[in-house]
Protein backbone atom coordinates (compact mmCIF):
# COMPACT_ATOMS: atom_id res chain seq x y z
CA UNK A 1 0.00 0.00 0.00
CA UNK A 2 1.30 3.22 -1.08
CA UNK A 3 0.48 6.58 1.55
CA UNK A 4 -1.36 9.66 -0.20
CA UNK A 5 -2.31 13.09 1.04
CA UNK A 6 -3.90 13.83 -2.23
CA UNK A 7 -7.72 14.65 -2.01
CA UNK A 8 -10.23 12.29 -3.16
CA UNK A 9 -11.61 12.81 -7.08
CA UNK A 10 -15.32 12.46 -8.18
CA UNK A 11 -16.18 8.69 -8.46
CA UNK A 12 -17.58 7.96 -11.98
CA UNK A 13 -20.34 5.53 -11.91
CA UNK A 14 -20.87 4.96 -15.23
CA UNK A 15 -17.29 3.24 -15.09
CA UNK A 16 -18.02 1.19 -12.17
CA UNK A 17 -20.14 -2.42 -13.15
CA UNK A 18 -23.35 -2.13 -11.70
CA UNK A 19 -23.16 -4.98 -9.44
CA UNK A 20 -20.68 -3.27 -6.78
CA UNK A 21 -23.48 -0.74 -6.10
CA UNK A 22 -26.65 -2.43 -6.50
CA UNK A 23 -28.23 -5.99 -6.17
CA UNK A 24 -30.38 -6.12 -8.57
CA UNK A 25 -32.92 -7.56 -6.02
CA UNK A 26 -35.82 -7.02 -8.55
CA UNK A 27 -34.07 -9.07 -11.67
CA UNK A 28 -35.22 -11.88 -9.78
CA UNK A 29 -33.88 -14.24 -12.37
CA UNK A 30 -29.66 -14.81 -12.47
CA UNK A 31 -27.19 -17.11 -13.92
CA UNK A 32 -23.66 -17.41 -13.78
CA UNK A 33 -21.63 -18.42 -16.74
CA UNK A 34 -18.05 -19.81 -15.95
CA UNK A 35 -16.56 -20.03 -19.14
CA UNK A 36 -12.84 -20.37 -20.67
CA UNK A 37 -11.22 -18.04 -23.20
CA UNK A 38 -11.57 -20.43 -26.53
CA UNK A 39 -9.62 -17.78 -29.07
CA UNK A 40 -8.19 -14.95 -27.29
CA UNK A 41 -8.83 -12.39 -30.83
CA UNK A 42 -12.51 -13.78 -31.31
CA UNK A 43 -13.06 -12.84 -27.14
CA UNK A 44 -11.45 -9.65 -27.41
CA UNK A 45 -13.67 -8.58 -30.13
CA UNK A 46 -16.90 -9.85 -28.71
CA UNK A 47 -15.90 -7.80 -25.28
CA UNK A 48 -15.10 -4.61 -27.26
CA UNK A 49 -18.93 -4.43 -27.66
CA UNK A 50 -20.26 -6.44 -24.51
CA UNK A 51 -23.37 -4.45 -22.87
CA UNK A 52 -21.87 -4.34 -19.76
CA UNK A 53 -23.99 -2.82 -17.19
CA UNK A 54 -22.74 0.05 -15.52
CA UNK A 55 -23.54 1.84 -11.74
CA UNK A 56 -25.47 4.70 -12.84
CA UNK A 57 -28.88 5.39 -11.58
CA UNK A 58 -31.12 5.44 -14.55
CA UNK A 59 -34.93 6.67 -15.24
CA UNK A 60 -36.64 3.83 -15.66
CA UNK A 61 -34.19 1.21 -13.99
CA UNK A 62 -32.98 -1.41 -16.43
CA UNK A 63 -34.51 -4.67 -16.11
CA UNK A 64 -31.39 -6.99 -17.11
CA UNK A 65 -27.91 -6.63 -16.60
CA UNK A 66 -24.54 -8.06 -17.49
CA UNK A 67 -21.49 -8.28 -15.52
CA UNK A 68 -18.20 -9.40 -16.67
CA UNK A 69 -15.25 -11.10 -14.97
CA UNK A 70 -11.93 -12.33 -15.03
CA UNK A 71 -9.76 -14.76 -13.46
CA UNK A 72 -5.87 -14.42 -13.62
CA UNK A 73 -5.95 -17.77 -15.74
CA UNK A 74 -8.32 -16.01 -17.54
CA UNK A 75 -6.73 -12.45 -18.19
CA UNK A 76 -3.41 -14.19 -19.48
CA UNK A 77 -5.50 -16.19 -22.31
CA UNK A 78 -7.08 -13.20 -23.26
CA UNK A 79 -3.38 -11.87 -24.00
CA UNK A 80 -3.22 -9.26 -20.99
CA UNK A 81 0.91 -8.65 -20.70
CA UNK A 82 2.35 -10.44 -17.46
CA UNK A 83 3.78 -7.16 -16.25
CA UNK A 84 0.65 -6.37 -15.63
CA UNK A 85 -1.14 -9.27 -14.64
CA UNK A 86 2.15 -9.94 -12.27
CA UNK A 87 0.65 -6.32 -10.56
CA UNK A 88 -2.76 -7.56 -8.94
CA UNK A 89 -2.75 -9.31 -5.70
CA UNK A 90 -0.78 -12.66 -4.55
CA UNK A 91 -3.73 -14.12 -3.96
CA UNK A 92 -5.89 -13.52 -6.97
CA UNK A 93 -2.72 -14.65 -9.22
CA UNK A 94 -2.50 -18.18 -7.07
CA UNK A 95 -6.01 -18.32 -6.92
CA UNK A 96 -8.69 -19.82 -4.57
CA UNK A 97 -7.02 -23.73 -4.84
CA UNK A 98 -3.93 -22.86 -4.26
CA UNK A 99 -2.54 -25.83 -2.03
CA UNK A 100 -0.99 -22.88 0.75
CA UNK A 101 -4.34 -21.62 1.35
CA UNK A 102 -6.52 -24.42 0.78
CA UNK A 103 -6.23 -25.86 4.46
CA UNK A 104 -6.32 -22.34 6.31
CA UNK A 105 -10.16 -21.62 4.38
CA UNK A 106 -10.91 -25.13 5.20
CA UNK A 107 -10.85 -26.57 1.67
CA UNK A 108 -9.77 -29.94 2.83
CA UNK A 109 -11.39 -32.89 3.25
CA UNK A 110 -14.65 -32.63 1.68
CA UNK A 111 -14.20 -29.66 0.56
CA UNK A 112 -11.15 -30.20 -0.83
CA UNK A 113 -10.63 -28.64 -4.67
CA UNK A 114 -10.11 -32.00 -6.20
CA UNK A 115 -13.68 -32.86 -5.33
CA UNK A 116 -15.18 -29.92 -6.89
CA UNK A 117 -17.38 -29.65 -9.82
CA UNK A 118 -15.31 -26.66 -11.33
CA UNK A 119 -12.83 -24.36 -10.36
CA UNK A 120 -10.22 -26.45 -9.97
CA UNK A 121 -7.49 -27.16 -13.12
CA UNK A 122 -7.09 -30.59 -13.13
CA UNK A 123 -8.53 -34.05 -12.95
CA UNK A 124 -10.33 -33.23 -16.69
CA UNK A 125 -11.52 -29.82 -15.16
CA UNK A 126 -10.11 -26.62 -16.43
CA UNK A 127 -9.39 -23.80 -14.90
CA UNK A 128 -12.02 -20.88 -15.31
CA UNK A 129 -11.51 -18.34 -17.56
CA UNK A 130 -13.91 -15.41 -17.27
CA UNK A 131 -17.77 -15.55 -15.38
CA UNK A 132 -20.21 -14.01 -17.47
CA UNK A 133 -23.36 -12.86 -14.83
CA UNK A 134 -26.66 -12.41 -16.53
CA UNK A 135 -29.53 -10.73 -14.72
CA UNK A 136 -33.20 -10.05 -15.29
CA UNK A 137 -36.78 -9.20 -14.26
CA UNK A 138 -38.83 -11.96 -15.20
CA UNK A 139 -40.94 -9.76 -17.75
CA UNK A 140 -37.72 -8.07 -19.54
CA UNK A 141 -37.40 -8.93 -23.18
CA UNK A 142 -40.89 -8.34 -24.48
CA UNK A 143 -41.50 -11.07 -21.63
CA UNK A 144 -39.03 -13.27 -22.59
CA UNK A 145 -37.02 -13.24 -19.26
CA UNK A 146 -33.44 -14.73 -18.67
CA UNK A 147 -33.48 -16.95 -21.44
CA UNK A 148 -34.42 -14.37 -24.29
CA UNK A 149 -31.58 -11.95 -22.44
CA UNK A 150 -28.99 -14.76 -22.74
CA UNK A 151 -29.75 -15.82 -25.90
CA UNK A 152 -29.40 -12.11 -27.29
CA UNK A 153 -26.39 -11.78 -25.28
CA UNK A 154 -24.49 -15.08 -25.49
CA UNK A 155 -24.28 -15.01 -29.47
CA UNK A 156 -22.55 -16.65 -32.28
CA UNK A 157 -19.80 -14.19 -31.63
CA UNK A 158 -19.71 -15.49 -28.07
CA UNK A 159 -18.79 -18.66 -29.09
CA UNK A 160 -16.49 -17.81 -31.28
CA UNK A 161 -14.11 -16.72 -28.38
CA UNK A 162 -15.42 -18.51 -25.61
CA UNK A 163 -16.18 -22.16 -24.41
CA UNK A 164 -19.23 -22.50 -21.90
CA UNK A 165 -17.98 -24.41 -18.84
CA UNK A 166 -20.12 -24.76 -16.47
CA UNK A 167 -23.62 -22.87 -15.67
CA UNK A 168 -24.37 -21.97 -12.57
CA UNK A 169 -28.21 -21.46 -12.13
CA UNK A 170 -29.77 -20.02 -9.95
CA UNK A 171 -33.13 -19.79 -8.20
CA UNK A 172 -35.17 -17.15 -5.81
CA UNK A 173 -36.63 -18.73 -3.03
CA UNK A 174 -38.63 -15.91 -1.54
CA UNK A 175 -35.37 -13.83 0.39
CA UNK A 176 -34.51 -16.93 2.31
CA UNK A 177 -31.49 -18.91 1.88
CA UNK A 178 -31.86 -22.51 1.67
CA UNK A 179 -32.20 -23.45 5.24
CA UNK A 180 -34.89 -21.04 5.75
CA UNK A 181 -33.56 -17.63 6.90
CA UNK A 182 -34.13 -14.54 6.12
CA UNK A 183 -30.92 -13.31 3.82
CA UNK A 184 -29.70 -10.05 2.43
CA UNK A 185 -30.31 -8.17 5.36
CA UNK A 186 -26.88 -6.69 6.55
CA UNK A 187 -24.36 -4.83 3.97
CA UNK A 188 -21.65 -1.86 4.80
CA UNK A 189 -22.85 1.46 3.55
CA UNK A 190 -20.42 2.37 0.97
CA UNK A 191 -19.04 5.54 1.55
CA UNK A 192 -19.45 7.09 -2.05
CA UNK A 193 -18.49 10.22 -1.43
CA UNK A 194 -15.50 9.79 0.81
CA UNK A 195 -16.04 12.18 3.28
CA UNK A 196 -15.40 10.09 6.20
CA UNK A 197 -11.52 10.25 7.38
CA UNK A 198 -10.76 6.43 8.00
CA UNK A 199 -7.77 7.61 9.52
CA UNK A 200 -9.11 8.72 12.36
CA UNK A 201 -9.53 6.26 15.39
CA UNK A 202 -13.32 5.15 15.60
CA UNK A 203 -14.63 4.30 18.82
CA UNK A 204 -18.19 3.52 17.67
CA UNK A 205 -19.00 0.93 15.45
CA UNK A 206 -19.95 2.06 11.91
CA UNK A 207 -21.08 0.77 9.18
CA UNK A 208 -19.68 2.90 6.83
CA UNK A 209 -16.71 1.19 5.01
CA UNK A 210 -14.15 3.44 2.89
CA UNK A 211 -14.84 3.55 -1.06
CA UNK A 212 -11.21 1.80 -1.26
CA UNK A 213 -12.75 -1.32 0.69
CA UNK A 214 -14.83 -2.02 -2.57
CA UNK A 215 -13.26 -0.69 -4.93
CA UNK A 216 -9.40 -0.19 -6.14
CA UNK A 217 -7.83 3.09 -7.08
CA UNK A 218 -9.66 5.08 -3.89
CA UNK A 219 -8.66 5.34 -0.43
CA UNK A 220 -9.40 2.06 2.23
CA UNK A 221 -9.68 1.95 5.70
CA UNK A 222 -6.23 2.62 6.41
CA UNK A 223 -6.23 5.95 4.48
CA UNK A 224 -3.96 4.34 2.04
CA UNK A 225 -4.59 2.96 -1.79
CA UNK A 226 -4.76 -1.04 -2.39
CA UNK A 227 -2.21 -2.02 -4.63
CA UNK A 228 -3.11 -2.72 -8.15
CA UNK A 229 -1.53 -2.77 -11.72
CA UNK A 230 -0.74 0.71 -13.15
CA UNK A 231 0.55 1.40 -16.23
CA UNK A 232 2.87 4.40 -17.44
CA UNK A 233 1.00 6.70 -19.70
CA UNK A 234 2.56 5.98 -22.60
CA UNK A 235 1.38 1.96 -22.53
CA UNK A 236 -2.08 3.13 -22.31
CA UNK A 237 -3.61 0.97 -24.63
CA UNK A 238 -4.60 1.31 -28.15
CA UNK A 239 -7.74 3.55 -27.44
CA UNK A 240 -6.26 5.05 -24.32
CA UNK A 241 -9.31 5.07 -22.10
CA UNK A 242 -7.46 4.55 -18.73
CA UNK A 243 -7.87 7.10 -16.12
CA UNK A 244 -5.23 8.54 -14.16
CA UNK A 245 -3.79 7.34 -10.80
CA UNK A 246 -4.90 9.57 -7.78
CA UNK A 247 -1.75 8.19 -6.01
CA UNK A 248 1.10 7.99 -8.87
CA UNK A 249 2.01 10.52 -11.14
CA UNK A 250 2.57 9.80 -14.77
CA UNK A 251 0.57 6.26 -14.06
CA UNK A 252 -2.72 5.24 -15.56
CA UNK A 253 -4.82 2.64 -12.77
CA UNK A 254 -6.20 -0.53 -14.70
CA UNK A 255 -7.82 -1.27 -11.18
CA UNK A 256 -9.43 1.90 -10.63
CA UNK A 257 -13.16 1.61 -10.67
CA UNK A 258 -12.43 -2.21 -10.78
CA UNK A 259 -12.79 -4.85 -7.80
CA UNK A 260 -11.92 -8.62 -6.65
CA UNK A 261 -14.90 -10.91 -6.87
CA UNK A 262 -15.23 -14.16 -4.64
CA UNK A 263 -17.81 -17.02 -5.96
CA UNK A 264 -18.39 -20.40 -3.65
CA UNK A 265 -20.69 -22.84 -4.52
CA UNK A 266 -22.05 -24.05 -0.78
CA UNK A 267 -23.91 -27.01 -1.38
CA UNK A 268 -26.42 -26.92 1.87
CA UNK A 269 -27.90 -30.37 3.34
CA UNK A 270 -31.11 -28.52 4.54
CA UNK A 271 -32.26 -32.14 5.38
CA UNK A 272 -29.04 -32.66 7.62
CA UNK A 273 -29.49 -28.86 9.18
CA UNK A 274 -33.36 -29.40 10.70
CA UNK A 275 -33.43 -33.12 11.44
CA UNK A 276 -30.34 -31.93 13.40
CA UNK A 277 -31.65 -29.37 15.01
CA UNK A 278 -34.92 -31.67 16.12
CA UNK A 279 -32.50 -34.48 17.44
CA UNK A 280 -31.14 -31.98 19.67
CA UNK A 281 -34.67 -30.48 20.27
CA UNK A 282 -36.13 -33.93 21.34
CA UNK A 283 -33.17 -34.96 23.47
CA UNK A 284 -33.78 -31.23 25.52
CA UNK A 285 -37.97 -31.98 25.91
CA UNK A 286 -38.70 -28.39 24.56
CA UNK A 287 -40.43 -28.18 21.00
CA UNK A 288 -39.42 -24.34 21.26
CA UNK A 289 -35.83 -25.51 21.28
CA UNK A 290 -35.39 -26.18 17.68
CA UNK A 291 -36.30 -22.54 16.52
CA UNK A 292 -33.86 -20.96 19.49
CA UNK A 293 -31.29 -24.02 18.51
CA UNK A 294 -31.31 -22.80 15.25
CA UNK A 295 -31.44 -19.21 15.47
CA UNK A 296 -28.48 -19.44 17.67
CA UNK A 297 -26.47 -20.87 14.79
CA UNK A 298 -27.03 -18.06 12.85
CA UNK A 299 -27.71 -14.89 15.25
CA UNK A 300 -30.60 -14.26 13.72
CA UNK A 301 -34.48 -15.84 13.71
CA UNK A 302 -35.54 -17.07 10.81
CA UNK A 303 -37.20 -13.85 10.14
CA UNK A 304 -34.13 -11.77 10.20
CA UNK A 305 -34.95 -10.59 13.99
CA UNK A 306 -31.33 -10.12 15.77
CA UNK A 307 -30.88 -11.93 19.12
CA UNK A 308 -30.04 -8.88 20.63
CA UNK A 309 -32.19 -5.85 21.36
CA UNK A 310 -31.76 -3.45 18.08
CA UNK A 311 -31.08 0.25 19.38
CA UNK A 312 -32.49 3.65 18.98
CA UNK A 313 -28.71 5.54 19.45
CA UNK A 314 -27.98 5.80 15.05
CA UNK A 315 -25.42 3.85 14.13
CA UNK A 316 -23.14 5.71 11.41
CA UNK A 317 -23.72 4.36 8.14
CA UNK A 318 -27.40 3.26 8.81
CA UNK A 319 -30.55 5.05 8.09
CA UNK A 320 -32.36 5.01 11.59
CA UNK A 321 -35.79 5.88 9.92
CA UNK A 322 -35.92 3.23 7.52
CA UNK A 323 -37.89 0.42 8.69
CA UNK A 324 -35.88 -1.97 6.24
CA UNK A 325 -32.82 -1.64 8.09
CA UNK A 326 -33.91 -1.57 11.87
CA UNK A 327 -32.90 -5.37 12.02
CA UNK A 328 -29.31 -3.86 11.43
CA UNK A 329 -29.24 -1.28 14.13
CA UNK A 330 -27.50 -3.30 16.87
CA UNK A 331 -24.22 -4.25 18.11
CA UNK A 332 -23.41 -7.03 20.57
CA UNK A 333 -22.13 -4.60 23.54
CA UNK A 334 -24.74 -5.26 25.73
CA UNK A 335 -24.33 -8.99 25.54
CA UNK A 336 -20.00 -8.71 26.60
CA UNK A 337 -20.80 -12.68 27.68
CA UNK A 338 -22.72 -14.04 24.18
CA UNK A 339 -25.86 -14.96 27.14
CA UNK A 340 -28.40 -13.43 24.07
CA UNK A 341 -26.01 -14.07 21.16
CA UNK A 342 -23.41 -17.21 21.06
CA UNK A 343 -20.17 -15.93 20.48
CA UNK A 344 -20.08 -18.70 17.73
CA UNK A 345 -23.06 -17.53 16.18
CA UNK A 346 -22.57 -17.15 12.29
CA UNK A 347 -23.17 -13.31 12.28
CA UNK A 348 -21.20 -12.68 15.24
CA UNK A 349 -18.67 -14.19 13.88
CA UNK A 350 -18.71 -12.77 10.59
CA UNK A 351 -19.32 -9.66 11.54
CA UNK A 352 -18.78 -8.96 15.64
CA UNK A 353 -19.71 -5.50 15.72
CA UNK A 354 -16.80 -3.81 17.32
CA UNK A 355 -15.09 -0.93 16.94
CA UNK A 356 -10.92 -0.11 16.89
CA UNK A 357 -11.28 -0.90 21.13
CA UNK A 358 -12.82 -3.31 22.65
CA UNK A 359 -16.11 -2.35 24.09
CA UNK A 360 -16.48 0.97 22.65
CA UNK A 361 -15.43 2.94 26.04
CA UNK A 362 -16.76 6.46 26.80
CA UNK A 363 -15.60 9.32 28.70
CA UNK A 364 -12.09 8.80 31.51
CA UNK A 365 -12.39 5.28 29.74
CA UNK A 366 -12.01 6.12 26.52
CA UNK A 367 -9.00 8.19 27.10
CA UNK A 368 -7.53 5.53 28.96
CA UNK A 369 -7.87 3.15 26.11
CA UNK A 370 -6.94 5.63 23.35
CA UNK A 371 -3.54 6.32 25.39
CA UNK A 372 -3.16 1.97 25.40
CA UNK A 373 -3.26 2.23 29.34
CA UNK A 374 -6.41 0.07 30.08
CA UNK A 375 -6.06 -3.00 31.94
CA UNK A 376 -6.38 -6.09 28.77
CA UNK A 377 -9.32 -8.01 29.74
CA UNK A 378 -10.01 -11.45 27.88
CA UNK A 379 -11.67 -10.87 25.42
CA UNK A 380 -10.07 -7.44 24.30
CA UNK A 381 -7.09 -8.88 21.84
CA UNK A 382 -9.16 -11.38 20.66
CA UNK A 383 -11.06 -9.80 17.81
CA UNK A 384 -9.63 -7.99 15.07
CA UNK A 385 -11.67 -4.33 14.50
CA UNK A 386 -14.26 -5.05 11.93
CA UNK A 387 -13.69 -1.98 9.89
CA UNK A 388 -11.12 -3.79 8.10
CA UNK A 389 -13.04 -6.53 7.09
CA UNK A 390 -16.14 -6.20 5.86
CA UNK A 391 -17.11 -7.48 2.08
CA UNK A 392 -20.13 -6.27 -0.21
CA UNK A 393 -22.65 -9.79 -0.62
CA UNK A 394 -23.69 -10.48 -4.21
CA UNK A 395 -25.04 -14.51 -3.26
CA UNK A 396 -27.69 -16.04 -5.00
CA UNK A 397 -29.66 -19.14 -4.08
CA UNK A 398 -30.04 -22.79 -6.17
CA UNK A 399 -31.63 -25.17 -6.32
CA UNK A 400 -35.68 -25.75 -5.05
CA UNK A 401 -37.10 -24.54 -1.55
CA UNK A 402 -37.58 -26.73 0.98
CA UNK A 403 -39.15 -25.79 4.33
CA UNK A 404 -38.45 -27.21 7.93
CA UNK A 405 -40.80 -29.62 8.16
CA UNK A 406 -40.50 -31.50 5.17
CA UNK A 407 -36.70 -31.14 5.48
CA UNK A 408 -37.52 -33.67 8.24
CA UNK A 409 -38.36 -36.36 5.58
CA UNK A 410 -36.07 -38.95 4.30
CA UNK A 411 -34.28 -37.23 0.79
CA UNK A 412 -35.93 -39.27 -2.11
CA UNK A 413 -34.07 -40.54 -4.61
CA UNK A 414 -32.01 -38.27 -7.16
CA UNK A 415 -33.10 -35.30 -4.69
CA UNK A 416 -32.38 -31.78 -6.03
CA UNK A 417 -28.96 -29.94 -4.91
CA UNK A 418 -29.51 -26.65 -2.80
CA UNK A 419 -27.21 -23.96 -1.48
CA UNK A 420 -25.70 -20.62 -2.17
CA UNK A 421 -24.19 -19.51 -4.44
CA UNK A 422 -21.75 -17.35 -2.27
CA UNK A 423 -20.19 -14.08 -4.17
CA UNK A 424 -18.65 -11.24 -2.12
CA UNK A 425 -16.88 -8.31 -3.45
CA UNK A 426 -13.76 -6.63 -1.81
CA UNK A 427 -10.80 -4.27 -2.79
CA UNK A 428 -8.41 -6.99 -1.06
CA UNK A 429 -9.31 -10.61 -1.13
CA UNK A 430 -6.94 -11.61 2.26
CA UNK A 431 -7.60 -8.94 4.44
CA UNK A 432 -11.40 -8.97 3.65
CA UNK A 433 -13.01 -12.15 2.24
CA UNK A 434 -9.73 -14.46 3.35
CA UNK A 435 -9.53 -13.28 6.60
CA UNK A 436 -13.77 -13.64 7.23
CA UNK A 437 -13.14 -17.45 6.09
CA UNK A 438 -10.06 -18.30 7.75
CA UNK A 439 -9.57 -15.78 11.04
CA UNK A 440 -12.88 -15.78 11.99
CA UNK A 441 -15.29 -18.87 10.20
CA UNK A 442 -12.97 -21.69 9.98
CA UNK A 443 -10.73 -21.17 12.98
CA UNK A 444 -11.51 -22.90 15.99
CA UNK A 445 -9.67 -20.12 18.33
CA UNK A 446 -12.53 -16.72 17.56
CA UNK A 447 -13.43 -15.06 20.02
CA UNK A 448 -11.84 -16.73 23.08
CA UNK A 449 -13.58 -20.37 22.09
CA UNK A 450 -12.29 -23.17 21.37
CA UNK A 451 -12.99 -26.59 19.44
CA UNK A 452 -15.41 -25.15 17.41
CA UNK A 453 -15.89 -23.42 13.49
CA UNK A 454 -18.34 -21.43 12.14
CA UNK A 455 -22.05 -23.68 12.99
CA UNK A 456 -23.16 -23.23 9.57
CA UNK A 457 -20.01 -23.44 7.36
CA UNK A 458 -17.36 -25.12 9.68
CA UNK A 459 -16.10 -28.58 7.87
CA UNK A 460 -15.91 -30.27 11.48
CA UNK A 461 -12.19 -32.29 9.66
CA UNK A 462 -9.65 -32.25 12.63
CA UNK A 463 -6.69 -29.61 12.61
CA UNK A 464 -3.05 -29.47 13.72
CA UNK A 465 -3.44 -28.64 17.11
CA UNK A 466 -7.28 -28.94 17.62
CA UNK A 467 -8.77 -32.44 17.04
CA UNK A 468 -12.01 -31.22 17.83
CA UNK A 469 -13.65 -28.72 15.40
CA UNK A 470 -16.92 -29.75 15.69
CA UNK A 471 -18.41 -28.15 19.25
CA UNK A 472 -20.76 -25.25 19.54
CA UNK A 473 -21.29 -23.46 23.27
CA UNK A 474 -24.39 -21.66 23.72
CA UNK A 475 -23.15 -19.25 26.50
CA UNK A 476 -25.52 -18.41 29.47
CA UNK A 477 -25.81 -15.75 32.32
CA UNK A 478 -24.76 -17.14 35.35
CA UNK A 479 -24.92 -20.97 34.29
CA UNK A 480 -22.70 -23.18 32.50
CA UNK A 481 -23.23 -22.98 29.19
CA UNK A 482 -25.09 -25.42 26.82
CA UNK A 483 -22.28 -27.20 24.76
CA UNK A 484 -23.06 -28.96 21.81
CA UNK A 485 -20.37 -31.80 20.37
CA UNK A 486 -20.30 -33.88 16.90
CA UNK A 487 -22.20 -31.20 14.94
CA UNK A 488 -21.95 -32.75 11.11
CA UNK A 489 -21.25 -30.78 7.88
CA UNK A 490 -24.32 -28.93 7.11
CA UNK A 491 -22.13 -27.34 4.16
CA UNK A 492 -19.90 -28.23 1.25
CA UNK A 493 -17.71 -26.58 -1.02
CA UNK A 494 -18.75 -27.85 -4.50
CA UNK A 495 -16.82 -24.81 -6.59
CA UNK A 496 -15.35 -21.63 -6.69
CA UNK A 497 -13.04 -19.32 -7.72
CA UNK A 498 -11.27 -15.32 -7.46
CA UNK A 499 -12.34 -13.30 -9.97
CA UNK A 500 -11.18 -9.30 -10.74
CA UNK A 501 -14.19 -7.29 -11.72
CA UNK A 502 -12.25 -4.69 -14.12
CA UNK A 503 -14.23 -1.22 -14.67
CA UNK A 504 -15.71 -0.73 -18.06
CA UNK A 505 -12.60 1.11 -19.36
CA UNK A 506 -10.17 -1.31 -18.14
CA UNK A 507 -12.20 -4.40 -19.95
CA UNK A 508 -12.35 -2.38 -23.15
CA UNK A 509 -8.14 -1.91 -22.31
CA UNK A 510 -8.46 -5.35 -22.04
CA UNK A 511 -10.31 -5.86 -24.94
CA UNK A 512 -8.40 -3.83 -27.45
CA UNK A 513 -6.99 -5.83 -30.57
C1 LIG B 1 -24.32 -21.45 2.53
C2 LIG B 1 -23.56 -20.67 3.26
C3 LIG B 1 -24.07 -19.51 4.07
C4 LIG B 1 -25.29 -19.31 4.65
C5 LIG B 1 -26.48 -20.26 4.68
C6 LIG B 1 -25.26 -18.01 5.27
C7 LIG B 1 -26.32 -17.45 5.96
C8 LIG B 1 -26.35 -16.17 6.45
C9 LIG B 1 -27.49 -15.53 7.07
C10 LIG B 1 -28.85 -16.18 7.29
C11 LIG B 1 -27.12 -14.27 7.41
C12 LIG B 1 -28.00 -13.21 8.13
C13 LIG B 1 -28.70 -12.33 7.16
C14 LIG B 1 -27.99 -11.07 6.75
O1 LIG B 1 -27.45 -10.34 7.58
O2 LIG B 1 -27.96 -10.80 5.55
C15 LIG B 1 -25.74 -14.09 7.01
C16 LIG B 1 -25.00 -12.95 7.18
C17 LIG B 1 -23.69 -12.83 6.80
N1 LIG B 1 -22.87 -13.79 6.26
FE1 LIG B 1 -23.41 -15.66 5.78
N2 LIG B 1 -24.03 -17.46 5.08
C18 LIG B 1 -23.28 -18.33 4.35
C19 LIG B 1 -21.96 -18.16 3.95
C20 LIG B 1 -21.16 -17.11 4.29
C21 LIG B 1 -19.75 -16.99 3.99
C22 LIG B 1 -18.90 -18.04 3.26
C23 LIG B 1 -19.35 -15.78 4.47
C24 LIG B 1 -17.97 -15.17 4.44
C25 LIG B 1 -16.87 -15.85 4.52
C26 LIG B 1 -20.51 -15.14 5.04
C27 LIG B 1 -20.52 -13.87 5.56
C28 LIG B 1 -21.64 -13.24 6.04
C29 LIG B 1 -21.65 -11.85 6.45
C30 LIG B 1 -20.48 -10.87 6.38
C31 LIG B 1 -22.94 -11.59 6.93
C32 LIG B 1 -23.45 -10.28 7.49
C33 LIG B 1 -23.23 -10.24 8.97
C34 LIG B 1 -23.62 -8.89 9.55
O3 LIG B 1 -23.14 -7.88 9.02
O4 LIG B 1 -24.37 -8.88 10.51
N3 LIG B 1 -21.58 -15.97 4.93
N4 LIG B 1 -25.30 -15.28 6.44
Amino acid sequence: VIATTSKPTQVDYSDIQGIVRFGYGKMTQAVYLVACVKEAAAARAWLRRAPVSNAATMTPPPTTALQIAFTAAGLEALGVAPSIIDQFSHEFRGGMTDPSRTRRSGDVGENAPNTWEWGWGNGGLKLPHVVFMLFAEPSADNGGGLDSFTRRVIDDDWSKGFELQRRLETNDIGGIEPFGFTDGISQPTIDWEQRRDPTATHIDYGNLVALGEVLLGYRNEYGKYTDRPLVDASSNGKNGTLLAADDAAGKKDIGRNGTYLVIRQLEQDVRKFWQYMHAQAESSNDPAMVDRLSAAFVGRSRDGTPLVETQDAAIEGIAIDDASVRQNQFTFDDDPNGARCPFGAHVRRVNPRNSDFFGQPTGVKKLVAMLGLSRRTFREDLTSSVRFHRVVRRGREYGPALSPNDALVPAPPNDEKRGLHFICLNANISRQFEFLQNAWVMSTKFSGLTGASDPLLGNRAPITGCPATDGFAIEADGSPARRLSGLPQFITVRGGAYFFLPSLRTIQFFAAD
